[in-house]
């Protein structure tokens, strides 16, 4: 066993999730998150191996995380260790994901009958309870409030953090022609002291976002494996590829990259 596998399997893990493993970081108060292979849909009914999909994620996730910290929204994200490590900062996890969309698909087109790429009148913000017996649930506030998963304190706070994240990342797809049709954060909590605050936890990547090219409308996110409409890595490599960001060994040969 090499040196580096050897300090993975000394290292203590905390959590494993469907698509990442979570251990004990360096650091009091801190993790490091392994980005795996695997995929999973409809709570993991569907599942598969990608080949490259947890190096671009994690790349993703890290341009995603650290530039909303640049603009000073929030996030657990410290830095990158290597190609499928990232170092983040603890948090507690509030038991909802956080789902912003901007055009219909998915789960919205099914509940409402709203044809599949019709553009919504505002951004709509939803919560759906983080159970996977349950499938997820969706949740309105007075559930959430009433079951004590959030204050209402919280819930102004993740609305406002949601939509923060939703114009940055609508603006940096849009710049690079891709369309933020919809996407899912995990919000955690953080203690200073007695003070507590909201950041963007979990991960950004096009496994929890609907992403269509502008002009084309094909899909560059995980419903291409949801819906079997061909490569998972490939179409990860095409949105790293337009945003300059993309695993050292995935360069093509002798293009210019804008790795830093
Ligand atoms: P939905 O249309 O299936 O409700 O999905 C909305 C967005 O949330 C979409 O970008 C995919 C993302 N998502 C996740 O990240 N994890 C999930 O478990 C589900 C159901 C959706
Ligand atoms: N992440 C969920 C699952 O594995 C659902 C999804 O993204 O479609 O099963």
């Amino acid at each position: 066993m090499g040196r580096r596998k050897d300090l993975m399997a000394r290292r203590k893990k905390i959590y494993e999730g469907k698509a990442k493993i979570l251990y004990e970081g360096p650091e009091p108060g801190t993790i490091v998150q392994y980005f795996k292979d695997d995929a999973t849909a409809f709570n993991a009914e569907k599942r598969d191996v990608i080949e490259g999909k947890g190096v671009l994620n994690n790349r993703l996730s890290e341009y995603f995380m650290s530039g909303l910290n640049d603009i000073g929204v929030p996030t657990h994200f410290i830095k990158r260790i290597n190609m499928r490590e990232q170092l983040v900062r603890s948090v507690e996890i509030i038991p909802l994901e956080v789902v912003v969309r901007n055009t219909a698909a998915g789960s919205i087109s099914k509940r409402l009958g709203i044809a599949e790429g019709t553009a919504l009148p505002r951004p709509i913000v939803e919560f759906y309870y983080k159970d996977d017996a349950l499938g997820d649930p969706m949740v309105s506030e007075e559930h959430i409030i009433a079951f004590g998963w959030a204050s209402q304190q919280d819930m102004d706070d993740m609305v406002a953090l949601a939509l923060r994240v939703n114009d940055f990342l609508s603006g940096i797809m849009m710049g690079v022609g891709i369309k933020l049709v919809d996407f899912k954060i995990e919000i955690g909590r953080i203690w200073e002291g007695d003070f507590m605050r909201l950041v963007v936890a979990d991960e950004i990547s096009p496994d929890c976002c609907r992403l269509w090219d502008a002009k084309t409308g094909q899909k560059l996110d995980k419903d291409v494996f949801r819906r079997d409409l061909g490569n998972l890595a490939d179409a990860y490599t095409e949105v790293a590829r337009r945003l300059g960001v993309l695993p050292e060994n995935n360069v093509p040969r002798g293009k210019p990259t804008l790795i830093n």
